[in-house]
C-alpha cells in the first residue's frame, strides 16, 4: 500500500489533504515523521474542531442570561454557615487522609509567560523571605499534611510538552523537595492543532502540525493515556484534591473541603470566593436551570457580570478558585465513558507555514486554538457541592507581572497571613520584620500556636522551618 495514498484517503473526509502538500519535497525520514504525526492524531477528538463546533460563546452568553448564584452551597461559619458542620467535616476529612484515601492533582501545564518568566510557572520564586518556588511550597504543604495524617499522600502533577522535561528535571535536582520519589508522578497532557478560519489545520513546519496544550480539561485524556487512574485505585485512592500551580495559598488536601465533599455525597466539589469586582478575571460558579456550572470570565457578558442581587451585591458573586475535589470513581466514569468535554476556542495569532511554504508570523489573529476546561465536568457530576473559602487565607494567585495578582501582592498577602497567625499565637512581630512560615513548620494558625510560645518576639526577617 502506498503510504501517501493511504493517508490522503484518511484525510479527505476531514478536508485536510493539504497537510500532504509538501510530500514530494520530503526525504524518507521526513515523510516518516509527518506520517507519524498524522497517524497519532485522535481524529474523533479533532473532527469537531474542523467544523467550527467549539463551545460557542453565543451559547455560553445565552446561558449566562439565565445564570443564578450557586444553589448547593456551604457558606463559611462567619457568613452564616454551620460551624458544627465544618468541624465534623474537618474531622471526617482528616480520617480520610489518615486512611490513605486521598491524593492530590496539580495542573502545571502552563508557563509563566504573563509573568515574563520563561519556565514552568511552578519554578517561579514566590516565598516572601525564603524565595522558595511555588512547587516547593506545595510539596512542603503535602509533607506537613503527611506528617499530621501519619500517611503518605501521592502527588500527581500534570505537565504539558512545554513544561514536562524541565519540571521533571527540576524535581529530580531538588530531590522532590523532600517528598518520597515514589509518591510523585508526572503525566503529560496532550496538544491540539490550530485551525484557520476555513477549518484547515495549520502546519508549523512541512513535517509538523501546529500544536498547543489542550487545556486543563486535557486531564481526562491524559489520565487515560497514562494509566494513572488504575495506579490510584490500586493504592486505595478515593478522593482527589485538585489545584492550580499559581496559588501558593491553596490549602493542599484541605481536610474540611474533602470532608464536606464526602459527607454531602458530592462527585465533584469546588471552592469559591466572592469576586472582588464584576470585572475580575475569574470564572463565575453559577447554577443554570438547577445545575451547577462555571462560566468562564471571557464568556460572561460585562453587563451580566455586573448584575446586582437583592442585597445590592453582585448576583454572580461566586468566583472560581480552581480548587476542586473529585471522586476517583467520577473521573474513572468520565474516562471509561469516553467523555469529551466541550472545546473552547480562542482566536489567536499562530505562526505557521503558508501555501507557498514560507513561514509566517501573523501580526493579527489568524487561527483558532482549542482548550478543554476541567470545570466543564461539574454539570456531569451527580452532586456538585460549592464550598465558600476565605479569600485572604486561600486565594493569592500570581498571574500578572505588576498590579493585582502579581508577585508583590502575593508576597504581601502571605506575609500578612503569617503575621496574623503569629499574633494569634501571642507572638510579637515588629512592623519591619518579615516572617515566613514554612508549611513543614506549621500548616495553620492552630499548629503554629502549639509551636511558638506566647510572648516570642520577632524583630528581624525570619523563615520558620
Ligand atoms: C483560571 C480559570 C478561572 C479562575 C482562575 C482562578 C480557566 C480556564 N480559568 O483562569 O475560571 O477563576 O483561574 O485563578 O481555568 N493549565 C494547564 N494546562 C493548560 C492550560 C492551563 O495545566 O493547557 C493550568 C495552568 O498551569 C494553571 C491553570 O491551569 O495552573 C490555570 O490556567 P490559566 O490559563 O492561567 O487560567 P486563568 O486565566 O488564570
Amino acid at each position: 500500500m502506498d503510504p501517501y495514498r493511504d493517508m490522503a484517503v484518511r484525510l479527505a473526509p476531514y478536508g485536510q489533504e493539504h497537510l500532504l502538500d509538501w510530500w514530494s519535497e520530503l526525504d524518507p525520514a521526513q515523510k516518516h515523521a509527518l506520517l507519524k504525526e498524522l497517524q497519532a492524531l485522535d481524529w474523533d477528538r479533532i473532527a469537531p474542531l474542523l467544523g467550527g463546533d467549539a463551545a460557542g460563546s453565543e451559547e455560553a452568553r445565552e446561558r449566562a442570561a439565565r445564570a443564578q448564584p450557586p444553589l448547593d452551597l456551604v457558606r463559611l461559619p462567619e457568613h452564616g454557615g454551620d460551624a458544627e458542620e465544618w468541624a465534623r467535616a474537618r474531622e471526617y476529612g482528616e480520617t480520610l487522609l489518615k486512611d490513605g484515601k486521598v491524593g492530590a492533582i496539580l495542573v502545571a501545564g502552563g508557563q509563566g509567560t504573563r509573568l515574563g518568566f520563561d519556565h514552568p510557572k511552578g519554578m517561579f520564586k514566590i516565598g516572601p523571605v525564603s524565595g522558595k518556588p511555588l512547587f516547593q511550597l506545595f510539596c512542603e504543604q503535602l509533607a506537613g499534611r503527611e506528617r499530621r495524617a501519619g500517611q503518605r499522600l501521592p502527588y500527581y502533577i500534570m505537565t504539558s510538552s512545554a513544561t514536562h522535561e524541565e519540571t521533571r528535571r527540576y524535581f529530580q535536582e531538588q530531590h522532590y523537595f523532600g517528598l518520597d520519589v515514589d509518591d510523585v508522578s508526572f503525566f503529560q497532557q496532550g496538544a491540539l492543532p490550530a485551525v484557520d478560519r476555513a477549518g484547515r489545520i495549520l502546519l508549523d513546519e512541512k513535517t509538523k502540525l501546529t500544536a498547543s496544550p489542550d487545556g486543563h480539561g486535557g486531564l481526562l485524556h491524559a489520565l487515560r493515556r497514562s494509566g494513572l487512574l488504575t495506579v490510584m485505585a490500586d493504592r486505595g485512592i478515593e478522593y482527589l484534591y485538585y489545584h492550580q500551580v499559581d496559588n501558593p495559598a491553596a490549602i493542599v488536601c484541605d481536610p474540611a473541603f474533602i470532608g464536606l465533599h464526602a459527607l454531602h455525597g458530592s462527585e465533584m466539589s469546588t471552592k469559591v470566593v466572592a469576586k472582588s469586582s464584576a470585572a475580575e478575571r475569574m470564572g463565575a460558579v453559577v447554577s443554570v436551570d438547577g445545575r451547577t456550572e462555571i462560566i468562564e470570565y471571557s464568556d460572561l457578558p460585562a453587563e451580566r457580570a455586573a448584575a446586582k442581587g437583592p442585597n445590592g451585591e453582585l448576583l454572580l458573586w461566586a468566583g472560581n478558585t480552581a480548587m476542586h475535589v473529585f471522586n476517583h470513581a467520577f473521573l474513572e466514569r468520565l474516562v471509561v465513558e469516553g467523555c469529551r468535554l466541550p472545546l473552547h476556542r480562542a482566536f489567536k495569532s499562530v505562526p505557521h507555514i503558508d501555501e507557498t511554504g514560507e513561514r509566517v508570523t501573523p501580526a493579527e489573529p489568524n487561527a483558532y486554538k482549542f482548550e478543554q476546561f476541567i470545570f466543564d465536568a461539574l454539570p456531569l457530576a451527580l452532586g456538585a457541592l460549592v464550598v465558600e473559602a476565605d479569600r485572604q487565607r486561600e486565594f493569592l494567585p500570581v498571574k500578572n507581572r505588576d498590579g493585582a495578582d502579581s508577585p508583590d501582592t502575593v508576597r504581601a498577602g502571605l506575609l500578612k497571613l503569617y503575621r496574623e497567625w503569629l499574633t494569634h499565637a501571642g507572638a510579637e512581630v515588629s512592623p519591619q520584620a518579615r516572617v515566613e512560615i514554612s508549611p513543614r513548620f506549621a500548616l495553620d494558625a492552630a499548629e503554629l500556636a502549639e509551636k511558638v510560645p506566647s510572648g516570642t518576639r520577632f524583630n528581624r526577617d525570619r523563615v520558620l522551618e
